[in-house]
């Protein structure tokens, strides 16, 4: 029987073009500091550069990679560079992305533990490996009432955790009825923006958002917080939910997390702890001071697609009691039933969050920690502290600038002494070099600038080099 037409590529064909693909990701890596950082491409420019109308028919493999890098790698800006220091990293590594491809080839979706068991159980493991690795308290262990669950941001995780919240304060009565505008959550006015987002979309609504002042290091101060609960229960409100930040995005701060998590204990309010990218420090004993008062915390949440050598997308979220978040996410249509989930033995990880799919990630996060090991994670963590400390200690010793804030870990926010044009100038000019990638803030009001270390690659020589540009750009 003559086989059916198909216009599949057959899987000799993929092992050839799967061997290109990798050997042009290993090139990219290897020539990757002969690229400016950031892109230069204008807006448009690449919608500029493709056909107006999709193919009518298949095109060869190469001519697709060779647009790739004709096209798209223009339109790049090199976040896998040494010289990137902008934002938060989103650093990747060899085994994350082998891992992140074979869940693409074995193209699970994860949304129950019956449609692949091993998806639902190596993410619980690894979860709970983490727990361990960063000295978590046990309860956020699935042994316990609570446990993790990858999400795909941090974004998302501090969403669940805010429903959850929610949820227990109003006895699971806002899921049907809608929210009644008395709710009200807490951060700092240095949390993440995501925050924000999630009360928009938690439907509280932003009036009941309350961004708590913070002390002269950017840290949320507990007496305003614990005044403001207060007022608002005096004024016949629901305080529901407080999240505290361990490393601002602005300025790594890090929140009080003892004072705050007493507070929460007195007021029964779901404490909530975003650590997206400073998490990953704990991993080493020496920074775990960075977490004091985690044990008081009802959810928390760290990006190892931030700072842990896995390549977006890949958050992991914990909670402490999983009965409040299931009963908070749960629906259970008849088509999803099945004797598993019936058991009561099983993890239904689409409970767990907002979308019902979800791909297999634990598997670039499994492949992480085997391939670097718990010393290896720690070197390169420890090596990035370093060198921003490094950089911070350059920055004091010249007197035209003057560092802006705490550094207490990877993050430098510092500034030239010449006021705001001038910063702004000079990091516009080293972006545009091409040489190196750093993105401001600001800070009291005054345009900052930011120096964060986190990239896979990045070694002593990188740091120095941008040092030495940032001086001589500053003449
Ligand atoms: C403190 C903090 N929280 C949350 C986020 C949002 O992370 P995600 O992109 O995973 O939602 C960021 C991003 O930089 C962050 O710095």
């Amino acid at each position: 029987m003559a086989d059916e037409k198909a216009f599949h590529m057959t899987p000799d064909e993929f092992r050839k073009h799967g061997h290109a693909v990798v050997d042009w990701i290993a090139d990219y890596t290897a020539r990757i500091e002969s690229y400016p950082v950031l892109s230069r491409a204008e807006p448009g420019q690449v919608r500029a550069s493709l056909p107006a109308n999709p193919p009518a028919r298949g095109e060869s493999f190469d001519a697709i990679l060779g647009d790739v890098e004709k096209l798209i790698v223009p339109g790049i800006t090199h976040w896998q560079s040494p010289n990137f220091f902008a934002f938060f990293p989103a650093n990747a590594s060899g085994p994350a992305i082998l891992g992140d491809l074979l869940s693409s080839g074995l193209g699970v979706q994860g949304m129950l533990w019956a449609t692949s068991p091993a998806c639902t159980e190596l993410e619980t493991h690894v979860l709970d490996w983490l727990v361990g690795m960063l000295e978590l308290p046990p309860k956020f262990l699935s042994g316990s009432s609570g446990g993790g669950v990858i999400q795909d941001t941090a974004s998302s995780a501090s969403l669940c955790a805010l429903l959850a919240a929610r949820e227990r304060a109003t006895n699971f009565a806002s899921n049907k009825r809608g929210c009644d505008g008395k709710l009200v959550a807490y951060t700092s006015s240095q949390a993440h923006s995501s925050i924000e987002k999630d009360v928009q979309i938690a439907g509280l609504g932003l009036n009941n958002l309350r961004l708590i002042d913070v002390d002269e290091n950017f840290a949320m101060r507990p007496d305003v917080l614990a005044r403001q609960i207060k007022s608002d229960r005096d004024a016949g409100l629901l305080p529901c939910f407080v999240c505290a930040t361990i490393g601002t995005t602005s300025s790594n701060a890090i929140d009080p997390l003892p004072e705050i998590g007493r507070i929460c204990r007195e007021n029964n309010l779901w404490f909530h702890v975003d650590a997206a990218m400073s998490g990953t420090a704990a991993l080493c004993p020496e920074f775990r001071h960075t977490h004091r008062g985690v044990e008081l915390a009802d959810s928390y949440t760290f990006n190892p697609h931030k700072w842990m050598f896995t390549n977006f997308d890949c958050n992991c979220f914990y909670v402490a009691d999983r009965k409040a978040l299931i009963k908070t996410l749960s629906i259970l249509p008849e088509y999803l039933r099945n004797k598993a989930t019936e058991s009561g033995a099983v993890f239904d990880y689409r409970d767990w969050q907002i979308p019902l799919g979800r791909r297999f990630r634990a598997l670039k996060l499994w492949f992480v920690i085997r391939h670097y090991g718990i010393e290896g994670l720690q070197y390169h963590v420890r090596r990035h502290v370093e060198l921003a400390q490094k950089f911070a200690g350059w920055v004091r010793n010249d007197s035209r600038f003057e560092i802006a804030a705490p550094a207490p870990l990877n993050l430098v926010c510092f500034r030239h002494k010449g006021g705001d044009e001038i910063n702004q100038k000079l990091m516009d000019r080293l972006n545009r070099s091409g040489d190196l990638y750093l993105t401001h803030t600001r800070l009291n009001d005054r345009f900052t600038l930011r120096f964060c270390v986190g990239q896979t690659n990045t070694m002593e020589r990188h740091v120095e080099r941008a040092w030495s540009r940032i001086q001589q750009e500053a003449m």
